[in-house]
């Protein structure tokens, strides 16, 4: 029998993400319809993103799985609606980007680019090499730890942290609270790849930005809820934080008259630091529901109870 498949993501993909599943799905031998408008009781897989407004799943009574475009989940995560596995989005085109963005602002902060391309100055300061320079990556998932390896490739000394305990081959890896107090000393630069729940919202607060260096700079590409705004003005403000570059807000776009659009030590970037890209995301999705149809395990399931 025909499986059913339902686009719920912004309309403006559709085209690149219709092409990209046909050609997967058929790659992979799978009959599916994939349409971007079916009765919902005879949908079997909702292809999802917030975009796409669809909030109440009740009706897809013959629904096997929810698959998230989107690698966090934190808008979908509480619909108590969906009452089958949700899978997060972890494809190579998103973890690539993610892993350009990343080492591209690293470098800039490591090399000092600012300095000669605001301002023409014959000062001789020669940058130290990586190996003297300590990268903390907060968060080892799968964009976390391609970052981490990109940047010990680079040279970097990197220390990376997250919930559970790992073992990563010349990485520092650290976890849980007293990790994270020695990873935050540590770190010349800081990047934050963490997902939003409720156990990492303003993780970068008044207390914890105190633990960075003085004159540490701050990447985040994770969610604009690890960052309490507040505390990060004043430290910036009071030189105890260098520069941050962010990606992500609490509101997005970042409000015309927030803070940090006008702030001379923040570049603000506009959510850009990675997308799922359709050929890459439309190979996972066929990956997917062939294991759902073949009765494997799904994967990258969404685990509710963690929140992420
Ligand atoms: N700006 C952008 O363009 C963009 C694009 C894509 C994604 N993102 C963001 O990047 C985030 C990370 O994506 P991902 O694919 O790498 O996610 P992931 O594979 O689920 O990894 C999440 C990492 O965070 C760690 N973590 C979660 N809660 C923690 C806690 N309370 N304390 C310490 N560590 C914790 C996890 O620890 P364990 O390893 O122990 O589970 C894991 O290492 C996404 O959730 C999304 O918010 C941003």
């Amino acid at each position: 029998m025909t499986i059913q498949a339902l686009y719920s993501g912004r309309e403006d993909y559709w085209p690149a993400y219709q092409a990209a599943l046909e050609k997967a799905f058929s790659t992979h031998g799978l009959d599916i319809a994939l349409t971007r408008d079916a009765a919902p009781q005879e949908v079997d897989y909702v292809i999802y993103s917030p975009a796409g407004g669809l909030t109440d799943f009740a009706p897809f009574t013959k629904l096997k799985a929810v698959l998230s475009l989107w690698a966090g989940v934190e808008r979908i995560i509480g619909n108590t609606s969906i009452q089958v596995p949700l899978c997060r989005m972890n494809e190579t085109g998103l973890r690539d980007g993610m892993r350009e963005y990343v080492c591209g602002h690293v470098l800039r902060y490591h090399l000092g680019m600012d300095r000669h391309i605001h301002g023409a100055t014959w000062d001789g300061i020669t940058p130290p090499l990586a190996r003297d320079r300590t990268v903390t990556v907060l968060g080892l998932g799968a964009l976390g730890q391609a970052c981490a390896d990109a940047l010990k490739g680079l040279g970097f000394n990197v220390v990376g942290w997250s919930r559970s305990a790992k073992d990563l081959e010349g990485i520092e890896c650290l976890h849980g609270n007293a990790g994270l107090n020695e990873a935050l000393p540590q770190a010349d630069i800081l990047v934050t790849l963490l997902p939003d729940t409720p156990a990492t919202q303003n993780l970068l607060n008044e207390e914890t930005l105190k633990l960075l260096p003085k004159g540490a700079r701050i990447i985040n590409p994770g969610r604009g809820t690890l960052i309490d705004d507040d505390a990060l003005l004043v430290a910036l403000d009071a030189g105890h934080i260098g520069h941050a570059t962010l990606d992500v807000f609490r509101e997005e776009p970042l409000p015309e008259a927030h803070a940090y659009w006008a702030h001379p030590n923040v570049t603000v970037t506009p959510h850009i630091a990675s997308v799922t890209r359709p050929e890459t995301s439309a190979e996972k999705i066929a990956e997917n529901i062939a294991r759902c149809e073949a009765g494997e395990p799904l994967l990258d399931v969404v685990d509710r109870t963690r929140g992420y």
